[in-house]
């Protein structure tokens, strides 16, 4: 009786999927439209992925159409799945304040790369998430978000925007940060690109020490122990700071590392496997694609060895058209799969979803690009 429900079942989502010209049911086809339970394209850009209690829970930001839906006129869409095939809309798990409130999180604010982790010993979920107050662009404060939830899917109540690690330096502090010397060329503009002087040279570690440091592109990693990190691109996007959160994981510790000092990386993405931690992350070049890093360390607060780029075969110059968001492990198995944006800045909503089976050799990690695939016993691909 059950096992004809079940072949009803996925007749029905065979039928629909048909019907509706859509991806076929059960596997990755990465690059198209990927409807949700309601036949809607999934609405959950620069996301990332949270198991809990045997589901899997997408987060990422509800874009809308057209240029003006790059910024937040939602909030945090969050999507339930048992397979990550196929994903159940749970609704808006953070949304953003009403037009004219001051929030911090008002509509038309930058709110980017949402991610959501547990704390297993306050029983809260929490969210972190890249914040630029409404109306300033990129170049506005640099901050972090965070918001807090009893209920995975939410809603969530927005707590505080912080600067990390204001009054602290790093473990790795250089001397010529100490001295107090900043030479920032007399009003001069930061391009997020690339700096004329060395990162170092300029010091705007020591120019934000008081404050608190920049942080943009982020992410959020638990490793083993409980303990939790904060990956984010600091100092004008210059350099990547890898920082522990606090014990209940709503601030920061005031331990933190500097990485990749003066190489410009974005969209970090960390992973541990069999012991060893991984980044993957992406050059500055804005919504455009551009050719992806990779890195590998013994410890999380380093030292970081940097392996290039992971991707193999074409297009690889522009990570497949995409931009990392997330690599997260598939339960019960050894596998990781990579979550990478490809953007589409002039109609934000349309923007598409890539996931990629990542790959081991020796120490280093590849992505190859699938038309399509499954997650088997290894992962198994068609239509290569
Ligand atoms: C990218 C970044 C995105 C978004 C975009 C805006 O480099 O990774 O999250 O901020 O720039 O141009």
């Amino acid at each position: 009786m059950q096992m004809k429900h079940l072949k009803l079942a996925s007749f029905a989502a065979f039928a629909a999927c048909t019907l509706a010209a859509c991806a076929p049911s059960g596997s990755f086809t990465p690059g198209a439209v990927w409807e949700d339970n309601n036949g809607v394209h999934i609405n959950a850009h620069g996301g990332g992925i949270l198991y809990d209690d045997g589901i899997y829970y997408w987060f990422g930001e509800h874009k809308t159409e057209g240029k003006a839906g790059n910024v937040a006129n939602v909030g945090v869409h969050c999507y339930s799945s048992s397979d990550l095939y196929h994903w159940k809309d749970e609704g808006i798990a953070l949304s953003v304040m009403p037009e004219g409130s001051g929030s911090d999180i008002e509509k038309g604010c930058i709110l980017e790369r949402p991610k959501v982790i547990k704390n297993e010993k306050t029983g809260k979920y929490v969210m972190w998430f890249h914040l630029e107050s409404k109306g300033r662009g990129y170049d506005g404060n640099s901050k972090s978000g965070v918001a807090v939830s009893d209920k995975v899917t939410g809603p969530y109540t927005f707590l505080h925007t912080i600067r990390p690690n204001a009054g602290h330096w790093p473990l790795n502090v250089q001397p010529c940060h100490l001295s107090g010397k900043i030479q920032i060329p007399e009003g001069y503009g930061f391009s997020g690109g690339n700096l004329p002087m060395h990162a170092d040279t300029m010091n705007i570690l020591g120019r934000d020490m008081q404050g608190g440091q920049m942080a943009r592109d982020m992410n959020l990693f638990v490793d083993d122990d409980g303990k939790a990190y904060h990956i984010y691109s600091s100092e004008e996007n210059s350099t990547l700071h890898i920082s522990r959160l606090n014990d209940d994981y709503t601030g920061c510790s005031g331990e933190y590392i500097r990485a990749f000092v003066g190489r410009f990386m974005e969209a970090p993405a960390m992973f541990k496997k069999d012991g060893k931690y991984y980044l993957m992350m992406s050059g500055c070049s804005g919504w455009a694609p551009n050719e992806a890093r990779s890195a590998v360390a013994d410890a999380i607060f380093g030292d970081w060895k940097e392996l290039g780029n992971p991707c193999l075969g074409d297009d690889v110059e522009t990570t497949f058209h995409s931009q990392s968001t997330y690599i997260f492990p598939v339960q019960g198995t050894n596998k990781f799969i990579y979550m990478g944006d490809r953007w589409t800045p002039q109609n934000a909503i349309d923007g598409r979803y890539i996931w990629l089976p990542v790959e081991f050799t020796n120490e280093k990690f590849t992505l190859q690009w699938q038309n399509e695939w499954q997650i088997k016993g290894s992962f198994a691909l068609k239509g290569h």
